[in-house]
């Protein structure tokens, strides 16, 4: 069995110029400028059929994008058109995936800080399921919906004190973090929300950390979740339903091992065979990261001890992973000579984190020339900021041999309209200047 994924190469270097898909990425920057994402749509869809199709054993499953990983509307649009629902962790996802047409029935919504005002707009929505964070948080949702003459369909997010290996900012499973309640205290707290009337509690939510490069935790976490679904079932409580969470890995550098999306929907199968319920995948990066480059120029070519400075035009708040988790990202020039180089890469940004490699061996780059950064499909558009008022920068979808501007460069300009001089101030400081 092989991933869909090893079969399709969304940015192939053709006669000598990457290519999205089928355009030119010179023809892109020509026509947007850089920085600049640029996603492909083949791409995406591969790995949204790859994992459903890793996952054909399970019969009765839901496949919800976790938004937070891309939330750009073309995006969530072809994976709504893919089949996918939607994880959403705030309103302003709900309002993203609902914009993209994603039914409200495939939304669930997790986080351990949702508000009143967001609790009543997803319920509002008719989203399909609320992951429980705390007690609290579900006597509140019981009384929202209550009011509301409705149910909300809710599981019990878990927090089942595994590690999972992973990048500390970024593991969610261990008892030390916020996330769901206590294994231990699951039991008795599932058994005080199921009572409520406003709530349907039909399952169990875990999700312990992401880019999880071994399925070991994964499994160690189902297991225990497998132990409590039998606990809660032999009280008598009523469990249909289990969400698995997302965290699958991918490969940043060339040829780093990774566990396959099969690997994963074999090991699933096994562990939950007699769980006889609906589980719900929440997969991010693995659907979206491999199908997105950040497509920068060369600025300067800076001499350096003891190696250059390759500063090239996107900084860390256009991809604030590297400073962020010290996260790879393969790099590699638009029109490749063959030479190569060993050099720092670093944006414009004002200090030192924003650089994207230290000593790296690259492709030789010399100012005015187009390059990439890799695999930042997930986890890049979205983590953007206007630091050093630099603009928010476009996203380009390709399909073939088309692409379309999927985001819009917001400006310096475009953002000074969203800030106001308070009138007290504002008036005499004109003068002044004038
Ligand atoms: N479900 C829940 C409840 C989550 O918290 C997350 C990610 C996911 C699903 C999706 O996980 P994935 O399949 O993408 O691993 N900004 C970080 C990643 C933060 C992930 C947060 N939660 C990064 O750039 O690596």
């Amino acid at each position: 069995m092989t991933d869909l994924m090893q079969a399709i190469q969304p940015f192939p270097l053709r006669d000598g110029v990457l290519h999205a898909e089928g355009v030119a990425l010179p023809d892109i920057a020509a026509a947007v400028g850089t920085p600049s994402y640029v996603y492909s749509s083949a791409a995406l869809r591969s790995a949204a059929r790859t994992f459903r199709e890793a996952l054909a054993p399970i019969r009765r499953k839901h496949l919800a994008f976790a938004v937070k990983a891309n939330p750009n509307l073309a995006v969530l649009q072809l994976l709504a058109e893919e089949g996918y629902g939607a994880d959403i962790v705030s309103g302003g996802e709900l309002v993203h995936a609902l914009a993209a047409g994603m039914p409200a029935s495939g939304i669930l919504y997790s986080g351990v800080g949702k508000t009143r005002r967001e609790l009543v707009a997803a319920l509002d929505a008719g989203i399909g399921q609320f992951n429980i964070e705390l007690e609290e948080e579900g006597q509140m949702l019981a009384m929202l919906a209550r009011a509301r003459g409705v149910r909300a369909t809710a599981v019990l997010r878990v927090n089942p004190d595994v590690d999972a290996g992973t990048h500390a900012k970024i593991s969610t499973g261990r008892k030390q973090n916020k996330f769901g309640v206590a294994y231990g205290d699951a039991f008795a707290i599932y058994g005080r929300l199921a009572a409520l009337d406003g709530l349907d509690l039909c399952g169990i939510a875990i999700h312990i950390g992401s880019q999880l490069a071994d399925l070991a935790p994964l499994e160690t976490a189902y297991r225990r979740t497998g132990a409590l679904i039998a606990a809660l079932r032999s009280a008598g409580h009523r469990i249909d339903r289990v969400d698995l969470g997302g965290g699958l890995g991918v490969a940043y550098r060339p040829g780093e091992p990774m566990p396959r999306a099969w690997a994963y929907g074999i090991m699933v199968d096994r562990v939950t065979r007699d769980w006889d319920v609906t589980l719900t995948f929440e997969p991010g990066r693995f659907i979206a990261a491999a199908a997105g480059v950040l497509l920068t120029e060369v600025v300067w070519i800076k001499p350096g001890a003891p190696d250059p400075h390759v500063i090239v035009d996107a900084a860390m708040n256009d991809l604030a992973r590297p400073a962020l988790y010290d996260a790879f990202h393969d790099f590699a020039a638009v029109e490749p000579s063959g030479a190569r180089m060993v050099a720092n890469i670093a944006g414009p940004v004002c200090e030192s984190g924003d650089t994207f490699a230290t000593g790296r061996e690259i492709d030789r780059v010399k100012a005015g020339d187009l390059a990439v950064f890799r695999t930042v499909g997930a986890y890049g558009a979205t983590m953007a900021s206007t630091y050093n008022c630099r603009a928010r920068i476009p996203e380009v979808l390709v399909d073939g041999d088309r692409f379309a501007v999927v985001a819009d460069r917001i400006t310096p300009e475009a953002m000074l309209r969203h800030q106001h001089l308070p009138e007290w101030t504002a008036r005499p400081a004109v003068r002044r200047a004038a």
